[in-house]
Formats: C-alpha cells, sequence, structure tokens
C-alpha cells in the first residue's frame, strides 16, 4: 500500500511512519516543511533507520512538489500542521494559512486526482471549546461525538474548519476520509514546549532540572492518549475504511488515563525523585478544564480501546528523551 503522511516528520508522523513501515510491503513517503523546531533529528533518525522511507521536504500547499506521490496514495495521512494555540493568537493569518488554506489545498486536490484514496485527518479536541459550562456539573462525563462544536482561538477555528470540510467533502464527494478529534497525545519522537505537547514539555524540565510554569491552577484534567495506541486506531481505519469513513471520531486515553497536570507532575516528582518547581500564570485562552474522550463509537466500530497505561507510556516517552535530549 501507498502511505503519504503529511508532518511526517513530527512527532505523530513520525511514529506512524515507523509503524507502517514494518509492513514491507507499504511504500511511505512523508512531506513535511520542518517548520516545527528540532524535527530535523526524527528526519534523520529516519533517514538512518528506515532508508526507505522518503522523505520530501515541502509545504502541503505546494502540491507541486509531490503530486505524483498524492494520485498513487492508497492512504492519506494529514498530520502537518501549526499545532498551538498561543502561536494561532500571535500569528493567526500563519495559523489560517497552515491549518485550513492548506489543508483545503490538499483535500480538494485528492477529490480531482484520487478520489478513492482513504484520508485520515488529525483533528483535536479543541474543535469543542473550552466547554466551561462543563465546570458547574457535578458529574463530568466523557465527551463524545455528540458535543456541540464550540471554536474558540484561531487554532480551534482553523483546525475545526478542516476538520468539517474533511468530512463535508466525504458526504458530498463520497471522499473516504475520517477525522480523529485527538486528546493529549504522548511519546517517543515528541518535542514538547510549553506552548504545546505537555506531558513531554514537564518530562523534559524534569530530565533538564529546570522550572515549569502552571497556566491556571493545575487541575486541568486530560486523558492521556500513548501515541502508539493511535496509530493503531490510524491502522484500523484504513483497514476498515468503509465502516468509518465520513464519521468523526473522539480519541484519548479514556477515563483510566484521565490525569490533572499536577497529578503529572507528581508522578514525574517520583520518578525523578525531586520536587519541581512550580510557578502560576493565569489559564490560557481556550484552555479545556476536563476533556476525557469517550471512545465509545471508536470501541464500536473499530474495536479500539487505548491499551498502553500512563505510567508505562510515560516511561518510555522519558527513556527517548534521555537519549536524544542534551541534558
Ligand atoms: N500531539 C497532540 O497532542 C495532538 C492533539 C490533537 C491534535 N493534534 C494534531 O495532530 C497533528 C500532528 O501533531 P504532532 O503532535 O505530531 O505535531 P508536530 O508539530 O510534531 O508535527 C507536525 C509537523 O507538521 C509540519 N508542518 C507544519 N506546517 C506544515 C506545512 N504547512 N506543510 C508541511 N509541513 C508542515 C511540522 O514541521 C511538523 O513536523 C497536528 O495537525 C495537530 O494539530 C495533535
Amino acid at each position: 500500500m501507498n502511505i503519504l503522511i503529511t508532518g511526517g516528520v513530527g512527532f505523530i508522523g513520525t511514529n506512524a511512519a515507523i509503524y507502517f513501515s514494518k509492513n514491507k510491503k507499504n511504500k511511505i513517503t512523508l512531506i513535511d516543511n520542518f517548520s516545527r523546531v528540532g524535527v530535523d533529528k526524527n528526519a534523520q533518525f529516519l533517514k538512518e533507520d528506515f532508508p526507505k522511507i522518503k522523505i520530501i521536504n515541502s509545504y502541503v500547499g505546494a502540491i507541486k512538489n509531490y503530486e505524483e506521490e498524492i494520485k498513487t496514495a492508497n492512504a492519506i495521512i494529514h498530520l502537518a500542521g501549526q499545532t498551538a494555540v498561543t502561536m494561532s493568537i500571535k500569528k493567526p493569518h500563519y495559523d489560517f494559512k497552515n491549518n485550513l488554506l492548506e489543508s483545503f489545498i490538499l483535500l480538494d486536490f485528492i477529490r480531482r486526482k484520487n478520489p478513492k484514496a482513504t484520508i485520515l485527518y488529525s483533528s483535536t479536541n479543541k474543535v469543542y471549546g473550552d466547554l466551561k459550562r462543563r465546570l458547574y456539573s457535578r458529574h463530568q462525563k466523557p465527551i463524545d461525538e455528540d458535543e456541540k462544536l464550540d471554536f474558540i482561538s484561531p487554532y480551534g477555528c482553523s483546525k475545526g474548519a478542516a476538520d468539517l470540510y474533511f468530512l463535508d467533502y466525504g458526504r458530498i464527494y463520497g471522499l473516504k476520509t475520517v477525522v480523529f478529534r485527538q486528546s493529549c497525545i504522548y511519546g517517543p519522537h515528541q518535542i514538547g514546549v510549553e506552548d504545546q505537547g505537555w506531558v513531554a514539555h514537564f518530562a523534559k524540565q524534569f530530565l533538564l532540572k529546570k522550572p515549569i510554569t502552571i497556566f491556571g491552577d493545575g487541575h486541568q484534567v486530560r486523558d492521556l492518549l500513548y501515541v502508539k495506541d493511535l496509530i493503531k486506531a490510524y491502522q484500523l481505519a484504513i483497514k476498515n475504511i468503509d465502516k468509518v469513513k465520513g464519521q468523526p471520531f473522539n480519541i484519548g486515553g479514556g477515563i483510566n488515563n484521565t490525569y490533572s497536570l499536577l497529578q503529572v507532575i507528581n508522578i514525574l516528582d517520583k520518578y525523578f525523585k525531586y520536587k519541581m518547581k512550580l510557578s502560576y500564570q493565569p489559564i490560557r485562552v481556550g484552555d479545556q478544564k476536563y476533556f476525557v474522550s469517550a471512545n465509545k463509537k471508536i470501541k464500536k466500530l473499530l474495536g479500539w480501546q487505548p491499551t498502553t497505561d500512563f505510567n508505562k507510556g510515560i516511561k518510555r516517552l522519558i527513556y527517548w528523551q534521555k537519549n536524544n535530549i542534551a541534558v
């Protein structure tokens, strides 16, 4: 199978490339413009350990650079994008271009030139807004796909609009699109920074013995999903595309892998055997106090559920960081 992955040397992209290249029959091509600082190391790793994977340095919107690869792809996994809410507020035009405009250019080219391809889009739990109304509920429950869409922040708007475009192209043109509204993903090859990828950022700060700033009270709750579990869901969706095409899926670590920021700090305190120095800033725009993915629909249709316990997954992330981040 020909698999094209945009954002292919990013965190999720690198893990997807590794996973899918284990099947020797797959031909993998990665598109990435290397705009995320540090991803050149992922590219270097892939070049050395997986030399058969083709890496094309290009913007997603510059279709000419990889036209043939799109036309001949059986599956396209669209991961490329600007990933930080903070950056989207600072540079909304940049965010719009990278997340919505370029996604649209890619999607519409697929419609015209390869409408039979399977297309996965990596959306986000941010399409449900800050879920403020849930703050007042005594009995919070995991979020399913019927939750009201509510785009807060330019990032929410650009990801959410692209999310709806992918679904609508499934409806109107019959494209085989699937949208994953991903919760918080973590794992090896993740270059976490303060603005995005908080689990990896926290672990890195512990390794480097640098302080951590918490935005808000630290009681925000997320269900944390180990990246390999996510890729397994991608693989199942590709394999069972007729069951899932045209649909969105909330996907996360679920109730068993739900932690607050302070609980993760506590786990890391114990692992590294020292007490992290914390400082506090006001909560950031659009931040959700609570997000836990119901995972019910994906379980029902694909039999998927998370299998990696956070306490195991975090150790694998730290192991990777120890070998890849200069301490
Ligand atoms: N990591 C998470 O927790 C998470 C959660 C929800 C959704 N997502 C979505 O999943 C996708 C992948 O996330 P990630 O964590 O791997 O991020 P990442 O930043 O590690 O990877 C994204 C990659 O896309 C590349 N890129 C950015 N704009 C591009 C463009 N216009 N053309 C070509 N390449 C471009 C970057 O260089 C980077 O390598 C993103 O779309 C993100 O919004 C991630």
